[in-house]
């Protein structure tokens, strides 16, 4: 835990200096509706209760006052004398972002086809130790291979369920296919399906996916994965025209069966606040139909060639099989994933999990 060096009142805001030297401003009505005391957040909720709309617009501070040993900062207002206290960790939190997260490791294929991220099953289910470890593969790398799952539906949703529960989607919660064609998707055939990400049809994209290979008796089907953060980061780098036209380019992406039509609008590469990568979005199969005025609309071909380039190449790709037994997990919001033709039988089984559930998981385990 990082300590506070020093609180210092100014007009409108404190400012804290950590014992590292670094610094931040907390506004005061912010630090007053951010307040920590059972009168304004509801303890075993977390709720807010304080009434933001009441706190004085120009609220002061009277006095701010460091504990001894720099974890803890009274602030003591000047309208009612009420005292607010902070833990130093949770300015530090908002002021920093979360400390100890796993830092994305971007990859080329080169960079880790001979190391790839692989799990046992028997040490995921063994433990939260083993699942998280799990669970950080994926948030490094994009993605975790898994060995040694039994062959069989139930081991597929114990699986996802270690997780959170399978999000339902047109396709269903859990799924599993063969080449049948239950649905109007190539997903239910033979034929190569190249890189993508799943889901550019629904507002909120899927944020895990499983595929879980149940049997395999043929020849083909090598699944294909490749870093779409990579390939974002890449053209940043390259052609910075490029990617603005991709993250400001709202791409509609469809569905269609008997009795559905689903559409969704998604950048392709979506970025947060910082300018940091947050989402891909690329599937040109299902790209639905739009226009725009000429100089744009090439532009935005032009881009979106060099992101599907990059996808293609297979220098950035890594290449696998799926036998039986064997499964991947991946990250829909950041990895693209492929497969190429096959002959033979094939059966797998998988579903989806929310970005959101994830997250929550992965935060509740670290915390154990
Ligand atoms: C899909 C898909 C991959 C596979 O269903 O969207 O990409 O290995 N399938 O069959
Ligand atoms: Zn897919």
């Amino acid at each position: 835990m990082q300590g506070v060096k020093l609180v210092k009142t100014q007009d409108k805001s404190l400012t804290v200096e950590w014992l590292d030297g670094r610094m931040a401003q907390f506004p005061y009505f912010w630090l007053r509706d951010h307040c920590r005391e059972p009168e304004s957040l509801n303890q075993d909720t977390l709720q807010r209760e304080v009434d933001t709309f009441s706190i004085p617009e120009d609220i002061r501070a009277e006095t701010a006052t460091l504990s001894g040993d720099g974890s803890k900062i009274a602030v003591t207002w000047a309208h009612d004398g009420f005292v607010s206290g902070y833990e130093a960790a949770f300015l530090r939190e908002m002021a920093f972002g979360p400390e100890g997260r796993v830092k994305r490791k971007l990859w080329r294929g080169g960079d880790i086809q001979e190391d790839l991220p692989e799990y046992d099953f028997a040490d995921i289910q063994a433990g939260d130790k083993g699942l998280l470890s799990m669970l950080e593969g994926v948030e490094k790398y994009g993605f975790a291979v898994i060995n040694g799952l039994p062959t069989n539906v139930d081991a597929t949703r114990d699986f996802i369920t270690r997780i959170a529960y399978i999000r339902e989607t047109i396709f269903g919660g859990l799924w599993d296919f063969s080449a049948n064609m239950a649905h109007s998707d190539t997903a239910y055939t033979t034929a190569d399906i190249g890189p993508h990400t799943d889901g550019t049809y629904s507002f909120d994209s899927p944020g895990l996916q499983l595929l879980h290979c149940l049997a395999f008796d043929g020849e083909g089907g090598i699944s294909v994965f490749a870093d779409g953060f990579k390939i974002a980061e890449t053209i940043r780098e390259e052609d910075p025209e490029a990617f603005r036209i991709l993250t400001e380019v709202a791409v509609p992406g469809h569905y269609l069966e008997e009795g559905v039509h689903l559409i969704a609008r998604h950048r392709i590469i979506n970025l947060d606040d910082d300018g940091e990568l947050e989402q891909i979005c690329f599937n040109n199969f299902d790209r639905a139909p739009f226009l725009l005025d000429e100089a744009r609309m090439m532009q935005f071909y032009n881009a979106l060639r060099r992101f599907h380039d990059l996808a293609y190449d297979p220098a950035m790709q890594v290449r696998f099989q799926l036998v039986p037994g064997k499964a991947v997990l991946f990250d829909n919001w950041r990895v693209l994933h492929a497969r190429t033709a096959y002959t033979g039988f094939r059966h797998l089984a998988g579903g989806y999990v929310n970005r959101e559930d994830f997250e929550s998981r992965l935060r509740v385990l670290r915390k154990a």
